[in-house]
């Protein structure tokens, strides 16, 4: 794998991947060289300066990741991303604690003018009366965005005696009253806080949610926070709340455009400004360059990411019990297309015992994958299978059940179109995938390599001139399986073989007497 680092990471992360894989970094590439050189990669990692267009990603035929080595994925143009199939991953957890230590840092700075005296101090004047300040204890903070930046902005906040207002509508009341804030709107926050700090991601719903309306109610003095994203704050609207004294000061971290040399904000002494440094600590650029390199690791050895935008997450333990069944659950949808054909119209999956209780989101995307690939090949996967599939009006459903058939878990996959289905059902036996039934037949066949699955008549001399055909061909069987319902009725034969079945050689086992129909599976 090649490995593009196109914004400056972590030494940390460096090394991790030049343990694997060949890694350039190339920071500051203008739009169009990085057009131009992406195509020679399989995995780009960035961290907010670099803007992985729609261009850049149709430029990247090669691309398998991008990883964001941080939280928000705005500059990644992630939808183009799942259209082909890119994983696009992040790292959530490794600078939550430097941000919110920066939203103090940045309230506590505001709060004592502590940039404007240390500015006015190194311009030798001495002049504590303008510098005067204002204590936060018993102040109202208002949270807008409850999850893991602003939950610890909450709790330190409440360390230093401050009375916590939330909103957050993803959040529970039960969440709310674990971190001790009031759960509320946006509107009675501006109406009642004295200190409101943002901490959502922006997003269509979050672009302008403090604007010229919100300001207008505000209450006159308060202070304002963002160190989550450029114009969640409306950036004209809050230079003018300052300039009239709604606002008596704010704090700013992040800007709609950066570098926000054009900002109104930097005009006005009142506001505090700092250059996206809320994740710019040792401890968080190491967190979340370790976290990148350790996912397009993964990904170049084939194995699950924990951090995956475009993909279900799944926790690392429940990940561990599932990945047995990545292989199991792909080979069984290769299987049924094969079985069946690539004109389906429906997809059933269902989970039975042990594993019904998990998050098994991921193991359908790997069923997905395989009833796909036999006709589409290598471009599809976990993260472009599921649009795939619906572009292509094929219904897919998901089914969970307690009750197994003697096994502790199963899967089973039933693909139908009209008048004709077909099913194959799955489990794990010690950590090896095993097909268990086909249809109505319950055999026990590990699905690897090439195979014959024949229905047949439940009659004498039958399997031994399919053996005998197989054998003049020079086609050495490696098992076989049958199993039955019922003496004399139907029947079905799985023979592995070593080497690929020729049409040649299909067509006659099919038209031995007593074979129904006869498949040719590769896995
Ligand atoms: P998070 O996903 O843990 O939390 C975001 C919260 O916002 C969630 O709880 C979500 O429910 C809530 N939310 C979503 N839409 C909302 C809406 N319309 N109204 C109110 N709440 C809404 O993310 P996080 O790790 O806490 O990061 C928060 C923000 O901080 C992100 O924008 C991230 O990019 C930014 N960030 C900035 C820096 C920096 O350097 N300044 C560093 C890290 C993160
Ligand atoms: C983030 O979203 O993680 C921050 O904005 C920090 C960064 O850009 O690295």
């Amino acid at each position: 794998m090649k490995v593009l680092v196109s914004d400056p990471i972590s030494d940390k992360g460096i090394e991790i991947l030049k343990k694997e894989v060949e890694v350039d970094v190339l920071t500051g590439l203008e739009p169009s060289e990085l057009v131009k050189k992406i195509g020679e990669y399989e995995a780009l990692i960035v961290r907010s300066e670099t803007k992985v267009t729609k261009e850049v990603i149709e430029a990247g035929k090669s691309l398998k990741i991008i990883g964001r080595a941080g939280v928000g994925v705005d500059n990644i143009d992630v939808a183009a991303a799942t259209g082909k199939g890119i994983i696009v991953v992040n790292a959530p957890e490794g600078n939550t604690i430097s941000a919110a230590e920066h939203t103090i840092a940045m309230m506590m700075a505001m709060s004592r003018n502590i940039p404007q005296a240390n500015a006015s101090l190194k311009n030798k004047k001495w002049d504590r009366k303008k510098f005067m300040g204002v204590e936060v204890r018993d102040k109202t903070l208002g949270v807008v965005g409850l999850g893991r930046i602003g939950a610890e902005v909450a709790k330190r906040a409440q360390g230093m005696e401050m009375k916590i207002l939330a909103y957050d509508p993803f959040i529970t009341p039960g969440r709310a009253g674990e971190l001790g804030v009031e759960l509320t709107t946006v509107e009675d926050i501006v109406k009642r806080a004295d200190y409101i700090t943002v901490h959502t991601p922006l997003t269509k719903e979050t672009t302008n949610l403090i604007g010229a309306k919100q300001f207008g109610m505000m209450k006159k003095g308060a202070r304002i926070i963002n160190c989550a994203r450029g114009g969640i704050i409306n950036e004209e609207a809050l230079a003018k709340a300052v300039h009239d004294g709604t606002v008596a000061s704010a704090a700013i971290d992040v800007f709609v455009k950066e570098p926000p040399f054009d900002s109104p904000l930097l005009e006005n002494d009142n506001i505090i400004v700092t250059p996206h440094l809320g994740a710019s600590t040792e401890e968080a650029q190491v967190n979340v360059a370790v976290s990148v390199a350790e996912q397009v690791i993964n990904v170049h050895k084939g194995r699950p990411v924990k951090n995956a935008i475009n993909m279900p997450y799944v926790k690392p333990e429940v990940m561990q019990v599932l990945e047995p069944y990545f292989p199991l659950a792909e080979k069984m949808g290769k299987m049924c297309t094969q079985l069946i054909g690539t004109n389906f119209e429906r997809i059933d999956i269902s989970y039975s015992g042990e594993i019904a209780d998990k998050n098994v989101a991921p193991v359908t995307l790997a069923v997905l994958k395989g009833l796909l690939e036999p006709m589409l090949g290598a471009g599809v996967n976990y993260v472009n299978a599921p649009g795939i599939a619906k572009e292509r009006k094929v219904k897919v459903t998901e089914s969970k059940s307690k009750t197994t058939e003697g096994y502790p878990s199963q899967v089973s996959v039933k693909l139908s179109r009209e008048g004709e289905e077909k099913m194959v059902c799955g489990t794990i036996i010690g950590k090896e995938p095993r097909i268990i039934r086909i249809d109505e037949y319950s055999i026990d066949v590990v699905p690897s390599g090439y195979m014959i699955v024949a229905k047949h008549k439940d009659n004498p001399n039958i399997i031994g001139p399919c053996c005998m055909i197989l054998g003049k061909n020079n086609i050495n069987i490696a098992g076989m399986q049958v199993g039955r319902i019922s003496a004399g009725g139907d029947a079905i034969m799985v023979l592995g073989v070593d080497s690929d079945v020729p049409d040649r050689i299909l067509n006659e086992i099919k038209s031995v007497d007593g074979i129904i129909d006869a498949k040719r599976v590769v896995l």
